[in-house]
């Protein structure tokens, strides 16, 4: 189903199984399964088995990071294949905490955003200017060398599972939501670089998206929903969320 809005949460390294379970089940007993918009769940590793049999079906279940190899000798990786084997439906490829924290460079994260698009799985790729970069005008630059290797090696029907998720690094866990110019400025940027005839892959927002921000920068004409931290850790706030986004789809 082609959906007008994405609202995908990212649990980060939150919540024991339990509760993730339960918060999973009270969120999913309010989705609506007919509606156009489109609800993930990205969860700790082990939390997966217990959040897809608590979903009812009604939220998408994916994972923070994966490896794109089937198998082989990767000490500590876990493989999307088998992600997928669980029923997992997407995984966040090159979230800032990744790319910074743990090192992971555009040519990693172009991989393992390539390679799991080869797979079938859906990709939330994303992308984003530190403070500096955006104070040094580079912020375009940046965006380009992230997305660029996917938008110009992924197939076409690969592309059909790519969701981008531009979230500027200094917004993210701030508080400090980015202006609605600046949102709007790197998103039409974004798709000024997709050179296909089809549609450019849905864009969300991420960082410091809360129930009172949420319904101005869905507006924004290119925003096609957001990407939430801290906002996705309750069930008032995210079903808030969701509200919002059901009224504006
Ligand atoms: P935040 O996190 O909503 O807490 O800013 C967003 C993210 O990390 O994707």
């Amino acid at each position: 189903m082609a959906c007008s809005s994405y609202l995908i949460a990212n649990w980060k390294m939150h919540f024991s199984i339990e509760e993730a379970r339960a918060l999973i089940e009270n969120f999913g007993s309010i989705v609506r399964k007919d509606s156009q918009v489109y609800v993930g769940v990205a969860p700790t590793m082990l939390c997966i088995p217990d959040c897809l049999s608590a979903s009812r079906d009604r939220v998408q279940v994916g994972a923070q990071n994966a490896h794109w190899q089937k198998s082989g000798a990767l000490t500590g990786e876990v493989s999307a294949h088998t992600l997928q084997e669980l029923g997992a439906t997407f995984v966040i490829c090159g979230h800032s905490e990744r790319r910074h924290q743990f090192g992971e460079s555009n040519e990693l994260v172009a991989s393992r955003t390539l390679g799991i698009l080869e797979l079938g799985m859906q990709v939330v790729h994303c992308v984003g200017e530190t403070i500096d970069e955006r104070g040094a005008g580079l912020t375009n630059q940046v965006l380009f060398e992230q997305i660029d290797p996917i938008f110009s090696k992924a197939t076409a029907d690969q592309l059909k599972n790519l969701i981008i998720a531009y979230e500027p690094v200094w917004a993210i866990g701030t508080g400090r939501v980015a202006e609605i110019s600046e949102i709007q400025e790197a998103h039409c940027y974004i798709q000024s670089i997709w050179r296909s005839g089809s549609p450019c892959p849905p864009i969300l927002y991420g960082g410091s998206v809360k129930p009172d921000n949420y319904s101005s920068i869905l507006e924004i004409p290119e925003v096609r929903g957001a990407l939430v931290g801290g906002a996705s850790l309750t069930y008032e706030s995210f079903s808030a969320l969701y509200q919002i986004a059901l009224e504006q789809a």
